[in-house]
């Protein structure tokens, strides 16, 4: 039996390197291509490191991306919305498109975009992730809509300074969190058992706390007390810049007690893991007794240096 060839478009960011990695740690074999724009950078080549075949492919070029899905079975995709806005975002979403669908014979597509898209939102990225993941949904090839909700990575660049963890979420809203490690797990069981997964979506949640509890826990783990404070929507734009502010808004006003709907259970049900909570994740990430030198830069911080 030949080896099915899977096509990681922004494999040699985050979410995609990730993915790599748990891909490597299946039972199946499969042949993996890391799509970047430029195969020389450092970044690249962390990820040819891990085994895989780097290919060079811009979205903004529709024409460099063919080749590439010509010689893939899968695509697994994700597009960094931080970086491009939210109109390059659907134009680049709208391109792989249009190379999946002239291709025409892919097996499955697996895109990751963001917990809680979708159209009817005033939070420029959940709308756009929504439409990005329709117009790969209408391609007609099997599809599997994975959503993480917001990362854990992300208390890496937000950090605690003098005891504070400031954020411009209020105390008490229950807020769901996730890792890039679950969005992979939960990526590589879905390309791996594409009868089961196709036309299924999933909000991917690891972890439900409030801003307190999640203060409380780093502080658990840091060895230190860490005191939660609810940044001002103004104090957060200038932070964490406009989009970042309205996105927490969006998760006070949204549902009440919890900032949206997403099951954690069903994860642990479907995908066959369980998913880490945020201790686990400071944990393995180094926090114990500190938070020197982060361990990941989210896309959005990589969008603003
Ligand atoms: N932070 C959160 O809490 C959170 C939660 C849920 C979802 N998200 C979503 O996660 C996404 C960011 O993911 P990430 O952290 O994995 O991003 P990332 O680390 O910045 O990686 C971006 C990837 O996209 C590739 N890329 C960029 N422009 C490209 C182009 N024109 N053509 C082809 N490839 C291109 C990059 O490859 P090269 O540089 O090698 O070309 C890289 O592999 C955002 O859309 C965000 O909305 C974030």
């Amino acid at each position: 039996m030949s080896t099915d060839t899977i096509l990681v478009v922004g494999g040699t960011g985050n979410q995609g390197r990730a993915v790599i990695e748990r891909l490597a740690t299946l039972e199946t074999d499969y042949e993996i291509l890391a799509l970047t724009r430029d195969a020389s950078t450092e970044h690249a080549q962390a990820t040819a490191a891990l085994g895989v075949e780097l290919v060079e492919g811009d979205l903004s070029r529709p024409d460099t991306l063919r080749p590439h899905v010509e010689r893939a079975d899968k695509v697994w995709a994700t597009i960094n919305f931080w970086a491009v806005g939210y109109d390059t975002h659907i134009e680049l979403g709208d391109n792989l498109a249009a190379a999946i669908e002239a291709v025409g014979d892919l097996e499955h597509l697996v895109y990751s975009g963001a917990g809680d898209q979708r159209e009817d939102t005033d939070v420029p990225h959940l709308r756009s992730h929504y439409l990005v993941s329709e117009r790969l949904r209408e391609t007609g090839v099997p599809y599997t809509a994975i959503k993480p909700v917001y990362f854990m990575e992300n208390w890496e660049a937000i950090g605690v300074e003098d005891g504070v963890l400031a954020f411009p979420l209020d105390e008490e809203t229950h807020h769901f969190q996730t890792t890039y490690y679950d969005t992979a797990r939960a990526s590589a069981v879905a390309l791996d058992n594409t009868d089961d997964f196709a036309g299924t979506e999933y909000n991917i949640a690891s972890d439900l706390l409030t801003l307190r509890e999640t203060a409380e826990v780093i502080s658990d783990v840091i060895g230190e007390t860490v005191e939660p404070y609810h940044m001002p929507l103004d104090e957060a734009e200038d932070a964490f810049g406009e989009e970042f502010a309205v996105m927490c808004d969006h998760f006070i006003n949204e549902g009440g007690h919890t900032s949206f709907p997403a099951n954690i259970r069903r994860i642990e049900r479907d995908f066959g893991f369980t998913p880490q909570t945020l201790e686990e994740y400071l944990r393995e990430n180094g926090w114990e007794g500190g938070t020197d030198e982060p361990a990941h830069v989210p896309g959005w911080v990589k969008a603003m240096q």
